[in-house]
């Protein structure tokens, strides 16, 4: 299973390619937390990216194309993946073909998250997130059993620093400026499907897994 999750941030990408890989056994790649990794280690690169995560930009192609790169070459990724919010631009899903088919892969299908901006900016500014584990909760529709903690790792959650309005704002027309054009793409290319990505979160997996035929 070789599949995109493309959709506008807040649309649950995280919360079902996190499941679905689990259930799939393949990994789940999501170049936001990986960022989000290097910016708590502190790593070079984690300081760089820092600099336009804070402000809901985009990290530069140059960067994000070598990190799917190293990541998609590790042995893991061989019998299949879920790809979490990569690409992103144009010249991230040129990079990704011309990768896969230096790996000699294709992707099987580019799955859609379809949902309203009101229920975006709902879900981003009550998310909780936690920063051992990556496992995500929302105050409302998806609380954690004990509050404000993991219910995977025991972690105190945290507010995302990108998912005050402002900068939840600003992402949305960076998703419309530079992400959504590669709905277009997909679409001729035949890979892409939608899902409705508003409903219970259980109901959003099963539609999932008959999308991709799993
Ligand atoms: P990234 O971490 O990828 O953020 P995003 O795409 O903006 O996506 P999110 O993580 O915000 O949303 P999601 O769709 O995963 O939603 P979730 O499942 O958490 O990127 C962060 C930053 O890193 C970017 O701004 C950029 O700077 C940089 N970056 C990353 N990748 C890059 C790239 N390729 N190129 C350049 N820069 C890059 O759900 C959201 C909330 O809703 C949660 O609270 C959840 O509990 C709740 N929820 C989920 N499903 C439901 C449901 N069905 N009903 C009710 N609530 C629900």
């Amino acid at each position: 299973m070789r599949l995109v999750f493309l959709g506008p941030p807040g649309a649950g990408k995280g919360t079902q390619a996190r499941e679905l890989a689990r259930e799939w056994g393949v990994p789940h790649i999501a170049t936001g937390d990986m960022l989000r990794e290097a910016v708590a280690a502190g790593t070079p690169l984690g300081r760089e990216a820092r600099t336009y995560m804070d402000r809901g930009a985009l990290v530069p192609d140059d960067v994000i194309i070598r990190l799917i790169g190293e990541r998609l070459r590790q042995p893991d990724a061989k019998g299949g993946f879920i790809l979490d919010g990569f690409p992103r631009t144009i010249p991230q899903a040129d990079a990704l073909s011309r990768l896969l088919s230096e790996l000699g892969v294709t992707l099987d299908r580019v799955v859609f998250f379809d949902v309203s901006e009101g229920e975006l900016l709902r879900r981003l500014t009550g998310r909780r997130s936690c920063p051992q584990c990556q496992a995500t909760y929302h105050v409302v529709f998806n609380p954690p059993k004990r509050d404000g903690i993991c219910d995977r790792c025991g972690s105190a959650l945290l507010q995302r620093e990108d998912d005050r309005e402002a900068t939840v704002r600003k992402r949305l027309n960076v998703y419309a400026e530079q992400t959504a054009p590669l709905l277009e793409r997909y679409r001729k290319d035949g890979l892409l499907t939608s899902v409705a990505g508003e409903g219970k979160i259980d109901t959003i997996h099963g539609a999932i897994r008959k999308a991709v035929g799993a």
